[in-house]
Parts: C-alpha cells; sequence; structure tokens
C-alpha cells in the first residue's frame, strides 16, 4: 500500500516537477501545490495528463482548466492549509476537505468569499475562533465545521450569510450566546448546533425567523429559559433541544410536519397536560417523542392514542402524579415504549400484548401491580419491569424468549419465575427478589368450582367425583352420558344468535392469553379429516366451547389449553391449542397435521382434525372418556373407598360407557398390565412404525388416556415440529417432565430427545404402574432420602427387594407376583443410566408380552 503510493507519488512529483510541471498559477498548479504541501499523494491519475479537470475529486464547468470543485475527503491532508494554494481558485464553488488532520486556515482564504457555496471542513483539528470574515462569502449555501475544536463565540458576522441554508458546527468548543444577528440567516433550512458550550437565553425571535426550516438540533448546550418559539416555523420536523437547561415548554403551534421531537434532558416543568392540545389535534405525523428526564408535572396528556404514527416514546423520569396504568392509551404501532418512574399505578393493560412491533419496553420504577400480560411482539430486544409491584407468573411464552433477548430485568418485584426455562447465567441480576417455582401444568382450582357444580347433580358419587373432577382431564363419565344433549344444546343455540362475529378473538385462562387472529369466524375452515362434508368453521369451533369459556377448559398443559366440546354431528372432541407456535408457514403446519391425522393405531389418540385460526394451530383429538393415568393412579381415592365406588352397583347402572372398568377396576394387576403393553405398543409404533419416525418426547403417566372402552391410548405425540420451543437452535430440546427426564438431560449437550429417552420415561411409567408412587416427591421413598422414584425403586430392585415396591392394591389381589416382578425388572432396564443399556420399544413389547396374566388368573 504504502509503496503504491510512493510509487504513485514519485511518479506524479516527476510528472508535475520535471516533464508536465503545470504552469504556475493556473488552477492546475494551486491545486497539485495543496496536495504536495499537505503532505498526501496527489489525486492525479497515473497517466501522463496534465489536464486537472480530469483528475479525481476535480470538477470544471467547462474543460478550459477553471477548477470550480474540489473533494478531497478522507484523503490524509495533514497541517495548515497553505498559502497561495486553493484559495486562488478563482471560480470554486464547492470544497469538501472533511475527514482528514486539517489545522488551520490559511490567511488568504476569504479570496474565496466570491465564489464559494459550499464548505465542508467537518472531522478535522481546526482549533482557534472562527473566522470573523465568514460574513463576507455571501454565496454560501452550505457550511459544516462541525467536530474541529473550534472555540469562542459565533461571530456576528455569520448575520450577512442570507442565502445560507446548511449550518453545521456540531462537535466544537462554542460558548456564549447566539449572536443577535443570527436572526439574518432567513435561508436556513437546517441548523445544527449541537454539543458545545453555547449558552444563555436564545435570541428573541429564534425561530420565527426561519420560515424554511426543516431540522433544528441544539442539543447539548447550556440553552435556558423559554424554548423556541416553533409557532412560525412551518416544515420544522426534527427538532433536538435535548440536554439543555431549558424551562418553560412553549408547545403551541406545533405543526403537523413535526416527525422528530427531543426534549429530553432538560428542566421543563410545566404541567404537561397543556402539551395535550399541541400534540395530539395536528401533529399526526409525530413518529419520535422523548421527554424523559424532565421536571414535568400532572397527568400524561389523552389522546397518545391517537397518535397513530409514533413509534418512539419515553416519557421516563418526571415528576407525574400518579395515574392509573389501564387509563392511558397507547398508540399500538409503538417499537420503543419508555415509561419508567412515572408514577404509573394498577394493573398493565392488557392492549399491552397487541403491542406487535414493541422491540424495548421500560415500565421500571413505578407502582405497578398485578400480573405481567403476554407480550405480542416477536420482536423484544430490550424489558425492564424492575422495582414494581408485580406479582404472579412470569408468562410463559415470555420466558421462552428470554435467551433471545439482548437486555432484561424482572428484578424488584414479587414475580415467579421458572429458572428451568433460563440460563442460568441471567438468572442472578434480574430476579432479584423474585422467586423460582416451575408452574405445575393444571390449574385445579378453575377446574374444581367449575366442576363442583355440576356435582349436585349427581349426589351419588359426589365424594369419588369432586377429586376426580379436579384432576388434570375432567371425566364427564355420568354426565355426558345422561346429559348429553343437556347444558350444551342450549348453550350452542345462543351462541348461534353470533355467527357473524368478526375477530381478532381474544381468549385467556389462568396462565395465558391466546388470540385467534382472523377476520370472519366462518371463514377460517376447520378440516375433519373422516368427515370432509362437515364443512365446519371457526364459528362451530366458537360454539362448541361457548367461545373458548373458561368452563370448557379440560386442562393447561405445556402447549397450551385444551377445551371440550360438541361438534356438529355430536363428534366429542377435546381441542388442544397450540400456544407456542413455531415459526412455521401455514402450509408447512397443514402439511405436518395432515400426516398426524394419517397416524393411526388402537393405542394413540387420533387427530381428527385441525384449525389454523390466524397464528394459532387448535388441534382437534376424540374426547377420551375416561381420563388419563395420572387421574387414575394419583389423583383418585383408590384407597379406602375406591374399590367398593369403582365396581358399585350404582355406578354399574348409571354408566353405560365405561363397562370395562366395573370388571376390572385399576386394582387388579390385570388391568395395569393392558395399560404398560398399549401404551409399549403405541410407542414402539412410533419408532419403529412410523416412517419418519417419531420420538414422543414427552412420556408421562398424564399422556396416557383411556378411551370409552378403557383402552390404552397414548397421546401428544408428533407435536415437536408444532410447537414453538423445539425448533430455534440451543433450544431444541424438549425436556420432559419432571421425574420423567433421563440422566443424560442434566448435560445439556446431550438433552435431545431419542428412543431411548423415551424408553427411559416409559420406564418410569411402569415403575409407576407398580408402586403407585408418583415420580417425584412422594412421601413414601422421601423417607428413605431419596428425591424420585427411580433412585428408590432401583435400588430395591438391585437389593432384590421387590415385594416392598408393589402396590399393596394389587398385592392384595392375589395377581402373580412373579409377572409383577418381573415387570419391575423390565422398569430397571428401561430406566438404566446408559442410553445405551436400554432396550428398545419392541424389545419391551415382547417382555410384556411374555408376563401377560390370563383371564381367571388372579
Ligand atoms: C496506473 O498504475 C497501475 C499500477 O500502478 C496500472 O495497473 C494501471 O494500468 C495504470 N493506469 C494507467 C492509465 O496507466
Ligand atoms: C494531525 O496533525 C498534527 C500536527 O500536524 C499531528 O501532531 C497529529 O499527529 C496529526 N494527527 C493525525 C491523526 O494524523
Ligand atoms: C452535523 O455534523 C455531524 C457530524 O459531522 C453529523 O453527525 C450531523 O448529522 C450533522 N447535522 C446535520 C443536521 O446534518
Ligand atoms: C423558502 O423556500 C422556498 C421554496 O424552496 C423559496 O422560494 C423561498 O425563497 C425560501 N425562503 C427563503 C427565506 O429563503
Ligand atoms: C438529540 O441529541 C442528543 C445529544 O446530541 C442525542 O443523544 C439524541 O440521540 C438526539 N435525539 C435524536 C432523536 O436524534
Ligand atoms: C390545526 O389544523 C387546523 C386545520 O387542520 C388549523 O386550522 C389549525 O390552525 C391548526 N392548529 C394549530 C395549532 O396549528
Ligand atoms: C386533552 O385533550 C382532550 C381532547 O383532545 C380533552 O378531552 C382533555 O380534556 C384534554 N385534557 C386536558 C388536561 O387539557
Ligand atoms: C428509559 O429512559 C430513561 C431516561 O431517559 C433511561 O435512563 C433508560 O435507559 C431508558 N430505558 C431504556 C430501556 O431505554
Ligand atoms: C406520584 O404521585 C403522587 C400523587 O399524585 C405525588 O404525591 C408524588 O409526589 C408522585 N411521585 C413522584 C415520584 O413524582
Ligand atoms: C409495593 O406494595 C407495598 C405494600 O402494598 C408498598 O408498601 C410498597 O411501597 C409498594 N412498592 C412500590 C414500589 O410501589
Ligand atoms: C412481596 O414480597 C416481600 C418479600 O418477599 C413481602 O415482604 C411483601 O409483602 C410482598 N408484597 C406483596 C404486595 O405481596
Amino acid at each position: 500500500m504504502a509503496a503504491g503510493f510512493l510509487a504513485v507519488y514519485l511518479s506524479v512529483c516527476l510528472l508535475l516537477r520535471c516533464s508536465a510541471s503545470p504552469e504556475p498559477n493556473t488552477d492546475a498548479f494551486f491545486v497539485a501545490e495543496f496536495f504536495r504541501r499537505m503532505g498526501a499523494p496527489p489525486l492525479t491519475k497515473n497517466d501522463s495528463s496534465s489536464d486537472v479537470c480530469s483528475w479525481p475529486g476535480v470538477s470544471c464547468e467547462c474543460q478550459c482548466g477553471k477548477v470550480t470543485g474540489l473533494v478531497a475527503s478522507g484523503v490524509g491532508l495533514s497541517g495548515p492549509i497553505p498559502e497561495t494554494t486553493i484559495a486562488k481558485l478563482s471560480v470554486l464553488r464547492v470544497l469538501d476537505l472533511s475527514g482528514n488532520n486539517i489545522t488551520a486556515l490559511s490567511s488568504d482564504f476569504s479570496e474565496l468569499c466570491g465564489s464559494l457555496a459550499s464548505l465542508d471542513l467537518s472531522a478535522n483539528n481546526i482549533a482557534g475562533s472562527l473566522p470573523g470574515n465568514i460574513g463576507n462569502f455571501k454565496l454560501m449555501e452550505s457550511l459544516d465545521f462541525s467536530h474541529n475544536r473550534f472555540s469562542g463565540e459565533i461571530p456576528r458576522e455569520v448575520g450577512s450569510l442570507t442565502n445560507l441554508r446548511f449550518l453545521n458546527l456540531s462537535s466544537n468548543f462554542l460558548e456564549m450566546s447566539i449572536p443577535e444577528t443570527f436572526l439574518g440567516c432567513v435561508a436556513l433550512v437546517s441548523i445544527d448546533l449541537s454539543n458545545n458550550k453555547l449558552g444563555a437565553n436564545l435570541p428573541v425571535g429564534f425561530g420565527s425567523s426561519f420560515n424554511n426550516l426543516t431540522t433544528m438540533d441544539l442539543s447539548g448546550n447550556r440553552f435556558a429559559g423559554k424554548m423556541p418559539d416553533l409557532s412560525n416555523l412551518p416544515s420544522l420536523a426534527f427538532l433536538n433541544l435535548s440536554g439543555n437547561l431549558f424551562r418553560d415548554l412553549s408547545l403551541e403551534g406545533l405543526r403537523e410536519a413535526l416527525q422528530v421531537v427531543d426534549l429530553s434532558k432538560n428542566q421543563f416543568r410545566r404541567l404537561i397536560s397543556q402539551v395535550n392540545r399541541s400534540f395530539t389535534s395536528n401533529s399526526s405525523s409525530l413518529i419520535y417523542l422523548d421527554m424523559s428526564m424532565n421536571e414535568l408535572t400532572g397527568e400524561f396528556f389523552l389522546g397518545l392514542g391517537d397518535l397513530r404514527s409514533l413509534n418512539h416514546l419515553n416519557l421516563a423520569f418526571n415528576k407525574f402524579s400518579s395515574q392509573e396504568f389501564v387509563h392511558i392509551e397507547l398508540p399500538s404501532a409503538l417499537q420503543y415504549l419508555n415509561l419508567s418512574r412515572t408514577n404509573l399505578t394498577g394493573r398493565i393493560p392488557s392492549g399491552i400484548s397487541q403491542m406487535l412491533n414493541l422491540k424495548v419496553l421500560d415500565l421500571s420504577q413505578n407502582h405497578i401491580t398485578g400480573s405481567i400480560p403476554e407480550l405480542g411482539s416477536r420482536s423484544l430486544r430490550v424489558i425492564d419491569f424492575s422495582q414494581n409491584n408485580l406479582t404472579g407468573e412470569i408468562p410463559e411464552s415470555l420466558q421462552e424468549t428470554l435467551p433471545r433477548i439482548e437486555k432484561f430485568n424482572f428484578s424488584f418485584n414479587n414475580l415467579t419465575y421458572c429458572a428451568e426455562k433460563l440460563p442460568s447465567a441471567m438468572l442472578n441480576s434480574s430476579f432479584i427478589g423474585s422467586q423460582s417455582d416451575c408452574p405445575i401444568a393444571v390449574y385445579p382450582d378453575n377446574v374444581v368450582s367449575k366442576g363442583r357444580k355440576r356435582l349436585d347433580l349427581k349426589l351419588g358419587f359426589a365424594i369419588a367425583l369432586s377429586v376426580f373432577f379436579s384432576s388434570a382431564v375432567l371425566i364427564f363419565l355420568a354426565l355426558v352420558c345422561r346429559r348429553r344433549t343437556g347444558p350444551w344444546t342450549i348453550k350452542q343455540l345462543s351462541y348461534n344468535e353470533e355467527q357473524n362475529v368478526s375477530g381478532p378473538f381474544y381468549f385467556q385462562t389462568d396462565s395465558t392469553t391466546w388470540v385467534a387472529d382472523v377476520k370472519i369466524a366462518s371463514s377460517v375452515p376447520v378440516v375433519v379429516f373422516e368427515k370432509p362434508l362437515l364443512n365446519l368453521t371457526f364459528t362451530d369451533l366458537l360454539n362448541a366451547t361457548s367461545n373458548f369459556d373458561r368452563g370448557t377448559l379440560l386442562a393447561e398443559g405445556k402447549f397450551g389449553p385444551v377445551y371440550r366440546g360438541f361438534l356438529p354431528g355430536g363428534i366429542h372432541v377435546a381441542m388442544k391449542v397450540l400456544v407456542h407456535v413455531a415459526s412455521v408457514t401455514d402450509e408447512e403446519a397443514a402439511q405436518e397435521l395432515e400426516r398426524l391425522g394419517q397416524i393411526k393405531h388402537p393405542n394413540l389418540v387420533p387427530l381428527t382434525g385441525y384449525c389454523l385460526a390466524g397464528e394459532q394451530r387448535i388441534l382437534i383429538y376424540d374426547y377420551m372418556e375416561n381420563g388419563n393415568l395420572q387421574n387414575l393412579l394419583h389423583d383418585l381415592p383408590l384407597g379406602v373407598q375406591s374399590t367398593e365406588d369403582w365396581t358399585s352397583d350404582t355406578w354399574d347402572q348409571d354408566n353405560t360407557c365405561a363397562q370395562s372398568i366395573t370388571t376390572d377396576g385399576l386394582t387388579t394387576w390385570r388391568f395395569r398390565h393392558k395399560i404398560a403393553l398399549g401404551a409399549a405398543r403405541a410407542l414402539a409404533f412410533l419408532h419403529h412404525g412410523c416412517f419418519p419416525m417419531i420420538v414422543h418426547r414427552d412420556v408421562k403417566a398424564s399422556s396416557i388416556y383411556l378411551d370409552s372402552s378403557m383402552e390404552p391410548r397414548l397421546a401428544d405425540f408428533g407435536l415437536s415440529s408444532l410447537v414453538g420451543f423445539s425448533t430455534d437452535g440451543g433450544n431444541a430440546t424438549f425436556h420432559g417432565s419432571a421425574g420423567y427426564a433421563p440422566p443424560e438431560f442434566s448435560d445439556p449437550e446431550n438433552a435431545s430427545a431419542t428412543m431411548k429417552s423415551d424408553v427411559y420415561a416409559f420406564g418410569v411409567v411402569l415403575f409407576e404402574l407398580l408402586t403407585r408412587k408418583k415420580p417425584t416427591g412422594d412421601d413414601e421413598y422421601s423417607e428413605d432420602k431419596v428425591t424420585n422414584l427411580v433412585g428408590w425403586a432401583r435400588a430395591l430392585v438391585r437389593r432384590n427387594e421387590l415385594a416392598r415396591l408393589i402396590d399393596p392394591k394389587i398385592r392384595e389381589t392375589g395377581a402373580s407376583e412373579k409377572q409383577m416382578e418381573e415387570a419391575l425388572r423390565i422398569a430397571y432396564l428401561c430406566t438404566a443410566d446408559l442410553p445405551s443399556k436400554r432396550p428398545s420399544m419392541q424389545q419391551i413389547v415382547g417382555l410384556l408380552k411374555d408376563i401377560e396374566p390370563v383371564i381367571g388368573e388372579q
């Protein structure tokens, strides 16, 4: 590089000096001389042309050798501009020497005053005061002295520049006040005096003098008193007064053209309500408003919501009176919202979840109460909720996004978060004062209260069923059988009247809010695989669930809420809403769902259909009448009174749906074996019978349902590509449920679901079936100081104390002890620490079939 420059330099030197040296006192000579004496490689081409007009950066109006423009930006010029060089270019109009290391102007510089219209000396190293003879440059239109070391006052003579349109004196050391003569620069379009040490009051009339002004930047100075009067600035679009000592706000006469207003870091102290009219009525093109760090009092102005183009709003750090957050209307297009320390009280308005462009949200240092709503925006980068009085859980969807967010802070609230979802490095600083508590998938309270009302109808099982209802899945056995056309039909009629409802629709459960962003409900089709002629729409789903009423909520799983209802034609279904949707297109989702709909096995809960309602994927499954294994094993009173209940005559008479339970009951080994074998067959089918094979990823007792004839059926397979948290990079794994995750998952490197992790989880279910102990936190083994079922059971199997493990209920029924012991050994194999030591699901099916109890053997 250096060598190249040198070569060029030398060749030009030869060219100029020796062979074709320009005639003295020509423009070519002055330019060549300028470059030579400023110590930079000249801008000549390396051909032998001596026509100055063909040199790079040089322009001439005619090819007569007279230079009208010289641009030498960032070419390494250094030192003072020498005498008798460029100042002698008699018709020079444009001079750009920015980005060099020029330290002073030449004393003959003012000779350019008769021609120069545009001078850019920005980003140099020029010190001293601005030249007083600047006033002689009558033709000057654009003057940029920014980023130098000019000091002293702005000379009075500047007022003579009546043609000046662009003035940039930013980032120098200019001081004192702006001279009154400045008002003479009537043609100004843009003034940038930012980052100097200018001070005192602005000259009276500053502002109203510049009819064509679009940009005014006085930021970072020491201006005080009244801010400029804007009423005569019809074209002003950009106003930055940030970082001064202004006190008096005068926003009367703000004009429509205004787009950017930065008044931050001053001492404005007027009642903000006076701002009201000024902003809301005529300034609809406002994009950016920053009034933070002032001393504004009173209440926020109303009608903020009318500022439709506003995308940046900062009112932080003022002295507002306390105000209910929900009463403040916010423009929905906002990308940046900063209401830190604005004396807000009450709850966060739910409208915030509809601000889909939000990138930065700062609500810190207020008195906000209640819980954090879901945030609909997918582009969040910064979130600060610190120092409020927020309570409850941080919404799961928000927690999922935190690892991708630049900065967040939830400290000093009373919030609950789920540490498992977050990288540990983030936890310490951002959740001070919060507690980690991973949510249970189900909210029993909600379900209980709904269930109890109906239970009054059925006094016969009140006791047994009240527990039943409180479980994850409502089992409406008796109700369904007897009252099939009861309350549901009535509800359907009442909702039919609202057929033409239009969205978007918002639905709320205890743990989440979900949105079906559809315009007209009846235009969104529901695909029902086996019954394509039904022509169902989203309206039918609304009707079937009384508009996704909480009363029809069956459970809230980790994928989202599950509702139940009857579709037209009497199809009894469970509808699972995937709240955390993966970013796949509708076509891809539909394709995947069509594939899942084709996967059929007697031991799988079949996908009946689906509906793509906006971004939501609603999956429709056959309704499983008899609940799931979790309910049957752990939630139902299998103890003292249960044997009678399940086999009692009353049950028998009332219940025509589930006969098999009466003969078998869950208290027999035979029935539990049937569940184990059914679930194993389902998994073996997913692993070895499907192409591409399917890893279930979430095998657990509550994924195994019992249909109307008490056949076990595995649910929730194949969802991994449809739910959000399984697709993006490091978070690609679905960590299973507590107690069911294999040891290899504790190392995040290995934590990807495989067939062998399904096998492990199946082993846990098998232990559960045999011991009727919960996978974690059961009292019994806690006495042995073991924290989970697997640890406890494996230790006892190893010590061959098998009898101790077996659920007394099935021990008492006299089932073959040997078979149960064998089943415990199978569960032991499945839960081997090393994945490679675990058998395949196909092998497990074989092992379980070998110990199948024969009917009558008990
Ligand atoms: C200029 O010099 C470079 C290398 O120094 C050479 O490649 C190029 O051809 C020369 N151009 C002219 C017009 O001579
Ligand atoms: C700029 O020029 C001055 C004096 O000519 C010199 O001391 C300084 O090092 C130069 N700075 C750069 C960045 O070239
Ligand atoms: C003034 O100059 C600075 C630095 O050179 C630049 O960042 C700024 O945008 C300019 N101001 C205007 C209004 O063009
Ligand atoms: C303002 O701009 C208009 C149109 O560009 C021009 O005709 C008028 O002379 C300008 N006003 C001043 C004071 O320069
Ligand atoms: C206003 O000026 C300050 C200081 O110069 C700067 O930090 C801020 O970004 C500017 N505001 C806008 C909207 O450009
Ligand atoms: C607001 O706009 C209306 C017309 O749109 C105009 O008559 C009125 O003067 C404007 N008000 C201000 C304060 O600029
Ligand atoms: C603010 O303006 C709205 C209408 O734009 C008006 O209803 C309200 O009373 C005003 N508030 C104050 C404090 O002036
Ligand atoms: C909100 O505004 C305040 C005051 O200007 C500032 O200190 C804070 O950093 C801002 N918050 C964010 C997230 O930008
Ligand atoms: C908050 O509002 C209350 C009453 O409106 C007021 O007394 C208090 O000073 C305000 N707090 C702050 C920090 O401005
Ligand atoms: C939070 O609530 C408590 C009790 O109501 C109150 O004492 C405290 O001042 C509140 N904190 C904030 C920051 O509002
Ligand atoms: C928040 O938690 C702190 C300590 O955990 C407790 O002292 C305070 O009463 C709680 N505040 C509310 C409003 O629950």
